[in-house]
């Protein structure tokens, strides 16, 4: 696909005021437009969004019809929608009576970690705070000090928020002696001087990972003995992406203190919370977290329509029909395609499709590059975050059509690229 003048001239546009560490896509798109599943460019040309747009617009892009209630950004006072979108998020607490639960809004995921790291230290009076490795908890410099997925995080601008310590991450597929070295890390901490764990519960940049059963289990164990605080981060995966509504769920019995959400909260405009168990909560006082447009009523009334959508009935059994049409379809890409699909990773709604090279001149990161690239040709829209895995998080809301059809052109791009059908000049794209 030659890529259009519009489209390389709004690009060229775009590099000439647009900061470099904006430029995060590798595709040659420039939207123009977006309706239910699908981003439209400047030429007119549909792309199905197999991404949710990052998981910001889980239900599609549409025009969201407020519920009526005043919205107008003004700060630092009680606004209606704001606390009757806590009255209803406090009630998907899992595990806690909704009367204990207590909701703190932000702006943004990465700010909501670093809220996690402060509400942890100040509820304990401890410092240490745990986090895993390939975690993405985001950028402010709390939570990019939490973070150490790799490629994407740089150390230029060192020193990182003192006194946190990053251990193995152990996915499904870990054994007991990756299990074991996790845990004789942890002890070398010291339980005592640990504030907190934050935890990705499912390493959603690193491939969708969820965390090892065992593992979640046995941290959860240890918090609860030594009163560290445990608080998982769900920016990515809450709102049923793994299933139930909260990924942590799917670990039984274990309830956190605190979960953080952001990204698809506010639909489409920024909002993020904590939200966790009132003692924990009420660890830090007022402008100890303030932001002037956290939770600012105009996102709250957004959010109240998302949840209006994601409660309205059928709404689950219609994700969970999507949820086995997904797994099915891609399992039977992996049958179909050994030679370049190596694995399947992930959960739900949220999977990581791995991509092998079959030729030696290429890399498996090129590969999965060529492959993505077809796919876009085909019109579809998927991410490669720096490595060698297709992210697949179609939205929650997406018709059957749209799921099939996405499918297939995975399948078109895998057989175009096994036929040696992709010209490496896409390559150039590659961040
Ligand atoms: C798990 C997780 N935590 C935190 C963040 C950061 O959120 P934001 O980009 O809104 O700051 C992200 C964003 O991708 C995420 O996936």
């Amino acid at each position: 696909m030659s890529v259009s003048d519009n489209t390389q001239s709004f690009l060229a546009l775009d590099k000439s005021v647009i900061a470099s560490y904006q430029h995060l896509s590798e595709l040659p798109l420039v939207i123009k437009d977006a309706h239910g599943s699908y981003l439209v460019d400047v030429d007119g040309k549909e792309y199905l969004d197999f991404t949710s747009g990052a998981c910001t617009m889980n239900l599609g892009y549409q025009t969201f019809k407020g519920q009526g209630h005043a919205s107008f950004p003004f700060p630092y006072t009680t606004a209606l929608n704001q606390v009757e979108l806590a009255q209803r998020l406090v009630k998907y607490y899992p595990g806690v009576n909704s009367e204990d639960v207590r909701v703190g809004f932000g702006v943004c995921g990465s700010e909501a970690n670093d809220a996690a790291i402060k509400l942890c230290r100040a509820y304990t009076k401890r410092k240490k705070i745990v986090a895993f490795k390939g975690d993405y908890h985001g950028t402010t410099f709390g939570a990019v000090s939490m973070t150490t997925l790799p490629g994407r995080i740089s150390d230029k601008f060192a020193p990182m928020v003192p006194e946190i310590y990053v251990l193995p991450f152990c996915d499904e597929t870990a054994d007991n002696e990756a299990l074991d070295e996790c845990l004789l890390q942890l002890a070398f901490l010291d339980y005592e001087t640990i504030a907190g764990f934050v935890i990705e519960t499912v390493q959603g940049d690193m491939g969708m990972l969820p965390m090892n059963q065992k593992l979640m289990t046995m941290l959860y164990n240890i918090a609860k003995t030594w009163g560290i605080a445990f608080v998982v981060d769900e920016v990515q995966m809450a709102f049923y992406r793994t299933g139930p509504f909260f990924a942590i769920e799917n670990y039984a019995e274990v309830i956190p203190d605190a979960i953080l959400m952001g990204k698809h909260l506010g639909g489409g405009v920024p909002l993020s919370c904590v939200m966790g168990k009132k003692e924990f909560m009420d660890a830090l006082g007022p402008c100890e977290h303030a932001f002037s447009m956290a939770g600012n009523s105009e996102a709250c009334e957004r959010a109240l329509v998302v949840l209006d959508l994601i409660e309205k009935e059928g709404f689950r059994s219609t994700l969970d029909h999507s949820m086995m049409i997904l797994y099915e379809g891609l399992n039977t890409l992996k049958n179909k395609h050994p030679k370049s699909v190596s694995h399947i990773t992930g959960i739900g709604f949220a999977f990581g499709l791995w991509i092998k090279s079959i030729d030696q001149r290429l890399n498996n990161n090129q590969a999965c590059f060529m492959v993505m690239y077809k796919a876009f040709e085909l019109g579809l829209y998927t991410m490669r975050l720096g490595s060698n895995w297709l992210r697949i998080e179609p939205q929650l809301n997406i018709s059957n059509d749209d799921l099939q059809k996405g499918l297939k052109i995975l399948d078109e791009a895998l057989t175009a690229f096994e036929n040696g059908q992709i010209s490496t000049d896409c390559l150039k794209w590659m961040l």
